[in-house]
């Protein structure tokens, strides 16, 4: 049945388009017609009838002025990404992320980068958040003070618009962060409700004393426990407490006001006409606030991602979004849309279960527990994709159940304690140097912030030949998992050189309190100069990434559309992922320890193999006489049957 487009918002349409060509002109009508559904569905689940009714046909006008300002060529782009709706899923596609300073200094300097880029074979570059902010600690630009222009230091509108033109005419989408849960406390909706504007003040969630706040407290887990306690801020000016999930300069929105989500439309479509074409909305998990609850991932918060969805599905249909939501990993598949949400959300998330089992596996030589926690996520919408990641600029946290370790005879707690002494480097033998983050006493929780490269052991083996090999061998194996998934593999910035943690992290005013600097140094043109040496670490590690993207790219078998799965455990030290491609199997096998591992020959023709080659190695493979294929240390195989 088809749901008809209320007379008012078509006439508002109308009005905003008499300038445009009849032709254009239907284009939005069909566009329209589409998706007003979603956007009356969403409005309907999250407001009273009379203010979706009007915030309905206040949306669709300024999705109607968005698409008629819409620059011709990325009216264009429209058109060719809805020609090619799987863009995301292409093996082709990599991503790479990365502060605009610590690149490339500026924007202007992004240009320069290009080629770099390119000789790694990025296709889509996150350029960490770039949007004014306020002065001293602003949590790495994620407290913005105005979604309209940029950080004066890094350029302007006009240099943004530039770079996505460079970038675009190169293959290259432009990725920027969209803070949806909080702006700065310097933003002017936040000054001006400290003036007593009341219209501002309900921008906000503001409570008289600490009943409410506390009420809320009592079920609410701390993001920032060590440098930002407790969820609400008092404000003398304000004469009230504000939420503020992370630092007390970071206020909460509040979303259940529909002049919020006015807000945010306009600027999602803004920068959609600036040429970004994707969103990362960030922590989006936290913007819906229910009493009782932890406050993340209540089903309003995909109603709200459904309206914005569809705003720019009809204004500016080439910009997609992607979830930022690091939650547990059975909560995880919501943000990609389940159920009636399917195909109305982001078509990207980041897969921090996948991320953070990997980091498990590598710790303990055992992939048992990782198994048991991939098999126990549902399979994610196919039309979506994954971000599959080592690393990125924040901190891991252990997001392992405690069911699924039980499943596999571990005990929960004590597994995450074991992940964090390791890779603090706490625990005898281990090589990983990274720092503890956000230790909280209440829970005995401990996140960890390090670069890949130190974390993994590169850092600590630097002298040790032997050690530095096995290291690098290790990051091969962990750079081909995340590649053979299903989904875009992001590289954090530095990590293709094997940067080491930034002994400096500290040195920076506001930066001393938050040791995440210590992975987010400046890009080191020493070891990018090294890359192609292939006696040096940044070398051997660049060159294994890029052959491994290479050879990614020219495999039709990791179009993300193709589900991953994991294969039975016949040996604890080998973890098998497997696509079912209509041109054949591929088959994935990744030793994850350092010493030999066996494969028996016997599953290969179960997953549909019959002469398999490694396409890694170029080489056909064969088993030994015992029956079983032998996988060298941390050994990665990418097997198909030659077409
Ligand atoms: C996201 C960002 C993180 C930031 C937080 C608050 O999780 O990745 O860096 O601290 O949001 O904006
Ligand atoms: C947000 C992110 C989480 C991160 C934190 C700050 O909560 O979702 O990954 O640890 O911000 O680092």
């Amino acid at each position: 049945m088809s749901i008809r487009v209320p007379e008012v918002c078509r006439s508002v349409a109308e009005e905003a388009l008499s300038t445009l060509s009849a032709e254009l002109h239907e284009v939005f009508d069909v566009r329209l017609q589409r998706w007003w559904p979603d956007i009356r569905e969403g409005l309907a689940q999250l407001y009273s009838p009379a203010d979706a009714q009007e915030l309905g046909a206040r949306l669709v006008y300024l999705a109607a002025c968005a698409y008629r300002d819409r620059d011709p060529e990325l009216r264009r782009l429209d058109l060719i990404r809805q020609l090619e709706p799987d863009w995301l899923q292409s093996p082709s596609m990599i991503g790479y992320a990365a502060y605009t300073e610590r690149f490339a200094g500026n924007l202007a300097g992004v240009a320069g980068q290009l080629p770099y880029l390119k000789e790694l074979g990025v296709t889509y570059l996150h350029l960490m958040p770039l949007l004014a902010t306020r002065e001293g600690d602003n949590d790495g630009g994620y407290a913005v003070t105005d979604y309209r222009s940029i950080r004066p230091d890094l350029g302007d509108m006009d240099d943004l618009r530039e770079v996505t033109r460079s970038l675009r005419a190169q293959g290259v989408s432009l990725v920027l962060d969209l803070v949806l849960n909080h702006v700065a406390a310097e933003h002017e909706w936040a000054r001006k409700a400290r003036e007593g504007n009341t219209r501002y003040r309900e921008y906000f969630h503001v409570f008289p004393d600490r009943t409410l706040p506390d009420a809320y407290e009592a079920t609410l887990p701390e993001v920032f426990p060590d440098f930002a306690p407790g969820s609400f801020t008092w404000d003398e000016e304000l004469q009230g407490w504000v939420w503020t999930t992370f630092n007390s300069w970071q206020w909460d929105v509040n979303w259940a006001n529909p002049e919020v989500m006015f807000e945010y439309a306009d600027i999602v479509t803004f920068l959609a006409n600036q040429g970004v074409e994707v969103l990362r909305l960030d922590a989006l998990a936290f913007m819906w606030k229910r009493m009782g609850t932890d406050c993340q991932g209540q089903p309003e918060v995909h109603a709200i991602t459904q309206v914005l969805r569809a705003v720019a599905r009809i204004a500016c249909p080439a910009v997609a979004f992607k979830a930022e939501a690091i939650v547990a990993p059975e909560k995880l598949l919501a943000y990609l849309g389940q159920g009636r949400f399917e195909g109305k959300v982001s078509e990207l998330a980041y897969h921090n279960s996948l991320m953070v089992q990997i980091w498990s596996m590598l710790a303990t030589q055992d992939v048992r527990l990782s198994v048991q926690a991939i098999r126990a996520m549902p399979v994610a919408p196919l039309n979506s994709a994954w971000i599959t990641y080592l690393r990125c600029h924040d901190d891991i946290g252990w997001a392992i159940s405690n069911e699924d370790a039980a499943a596999v005879g571990l005990d929960g707690y004590a597994h995450r304690t074991f992940l964090s002494d390791w890779y603090s480097g706490q625990f005898p033998g281990s090589p990983a140097r990274g720092l503890t983050f956000q230790y909280n006493p209440t829970n005995n929780d401990r996140r960890i912030s390090g670069t890949t490269a130190s974390l993994i052991g590169i850092e600590a083996a630097e002298h040790d030949p032997a050690a530095r090999d096995l290291a690098i061998r290790a990051l091969r194996c962990a750079n081909a998992i995340i590649l053979s998934w299903r989904g875009i593999p992001l590289i954090w910035s530095g990590d293709e050189v094997a940067t080491f943690n930034d002994p400096g992290w500290a040195a920076e005013p506001g930066h001393e309190d938050d040791n995440r600097w210590v992975h987010r140094a400046r890009l080191d043109p020493d070891r990018v100069a090294q890359r192609h040496d292939v006696s040096s670490i940044p070398g051997l590690v660049f060159q294994d990434l890029q052959a491994l993207i290479q050879a990614r790219a020219s495999l039709p078998h990791l179009h993300a559309a193709t589900p991953s799965w994991v294969g039975d455990v016949d040996d604890p030290g080998v973890l098998v992922v497997t696509r079912r491609h209509p041109l054949g199997a591929f088959v994935g096998l990744f030793n994850v320890t350092p010493g030999w591992r066996p494969w028996p020959a016997w599953r290969a023709p179960q997953y549909g193999l019959t002469a398999p080659i490694d396409v890694l190695s170029g080489d056909a493979v064969h088993p030994g006489d015992d029956g079983n294929y032998w996988l060298a240390p941390y050994a990665a195989w990418w097997l198909v049957d030659p077409v």
